[in-house]
C-alpha cells in the first residue's frame, strides 16, 4: 500500500496516513512526499516515533542531507542529526535556538542553496508552549494583486545570521556577545523564488536584513508587510506537538517559528535538513 494525504487547512498542510510503517521508507513514498511538499508546504506524520536512523533514511531517500550548523555550531553530536533544545547541558550556546521564536527560514545566509526542506521529530514536548507556527509564502504570494507581484518580482534581499539575532540581542550573555553578533557573512537571495515548474514563493524571515537598492527603512517595511501578509490565518498553521510527531516543511516556502517554552522543560526536537537543488544562490 502507498501513503495517503489529508488536508489540514485549505491552503496549507497535509496529514500523512499510512497502513504499514514500512510504506514510508520507500523511494516511491519519498517522491510522493517531495511532490506533496511542493503543493502543501507542511506535512505532519502523527506519532510516527522515528529513530535517528529512520529519520536519516527518509532524508536520504528524499534527496540527501545538508549540514547547516558548521558556521557557528556548538554541539559535537550534530554530525548527522541536530538536537534543537535549550537544555544547556546539551546546547551550551542556546542563542540560535532562541532565534527560532521569530519567523524565519532555515539556512538563508549559508554559502550554498538554502535547504529544500527541514525534517523535525518531537522527542520530548514542553508542557506549555513549544508549538510550531508555519506560514506558507507560496500561497501568500499567489494571493497578492498583480500590481503587488510586479512590484516585488526581481527584488533581491540581503540575509545574515546577525540580522536574525537582533530580536534577542540584549539577552545574549556579554561573554558570548561578540561570538554571536559578530558573525560575518551575508548572502543575497531573490525575494521571489521561482521554483521548477513555475510556482513562486517569497524568501523572508528574521535573517532578511534589507532589500538591495532600496533605502533601508523602506526595504524593511516591505519585508515586514510581506511577513505579516503571509502569517494571516488563511496561509498559516500551528502544529501542537505530541511526542513522536514528525513534521517536514518545504523550507523555501515556509516561514516558521517556535512558540516560546521553558528552557528547563526538556523540549527536544531532532532535526535534519534536505539539500536545496534550485540555484537561488546565484
Ligand atoms: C529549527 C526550528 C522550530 C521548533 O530547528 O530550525 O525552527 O519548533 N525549530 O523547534
Ligand atoms: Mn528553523
Amino acid at each position: 500500500m502507498a501513503i495517503r494525504f489529508e488536508d489540514i487547512k485549505p491552503k496549507v498542510g497535509s496529514r500523512v496516513v499510512w497502513d504499514s510503517r514500512d510504506d514510508i521508507f520507500t523511494p516511491e513514498a519519498a517522491q510522493a512526499l517531495r511532490k506533496q511538499l511542493e503543493d502543501r508546504t507542511v506535512l505532519v506524520f502523527p506519532r510516527l516515533n522515528l529513530t535517528d536512523e529512520e529519520q536519516l533514511k527518509i532524508t536520504d531517500l528524499m534527496g540527501g542531507k545538508v549540514k547547516l550548523t558548521g558556521q557557528f555550531n556548538v554541539q559535537d553530536t550534530d554530525e548527522n542529526v541536530y538536537q534543537v533544545t535549550l537544555d544547556k547541558t546539551i546546547n551550551p550556546q542556546p542563542e540560535y535556538v532562541l532565534g527560532t521564536y521569530f519567523y524565519h527560514m532555515d539556512g538563508m545566509p549559508v554559502d550554498f542553496p538554502p535547504p529544500f526542506a527541514t525534517l523535525l521529530s518531537a522527542r520530548k514536548v514542553a508542557p506549555r508552549g513549544g508549538q510550531t507556527d508555519f506560514a506558507n509564502t507560496c500561497a501568500a504570494y499567489a494571493a497578492l494583486s498583480e500590481e503587488e507581484k510586479r512590484e516585488i518580482d526581481g527584488l533581491r534581499v540581503i540575509h545574515s545570521v546577525k540580522a536574525s539575532m537582533v530580536p534577542i540581542q540584549e539577552a545574549i550573555p556579554p561573554e558570548q556577545y561578540q561570538k554571536v553578533i559578530g558573525i560575518k557573512g551575508e548572502r543575497d537571495r531573490p525575494l521571489v523564488m521561482v521554483h521548477a515548474g513555475g510556482r513562486k514563493s517569497m524568501l523572508l524571515g528574521t535573517t532578511a536584513d534589507r532589500i538591495e537598492g532600496m533605502p533601508i527603512p523602506e526595504g524593511r517595511a516591505l519585508l515586514t508587510r510581506l511577513t505579516e501578509w503571509s502569517a494571516q490565518p488563511e496561509f498559516s498553521l500551528r502544529h501542537d506537538w505530541q511526542e513522536g510527531d514528525f513534521v517536514i516543511w518545504e523550507n523555501t516556502s515556509a516561514l516558521h517559528r517556535a512558540i516560546p517554552y521553558d528552557p528547563d522543560s526538556g523540549r527536544m526536537m531532532h532535526r535534519t535538513s534536505l539539500a536545496g537543488t534550485e540555484s537561488v544562490a546565484a
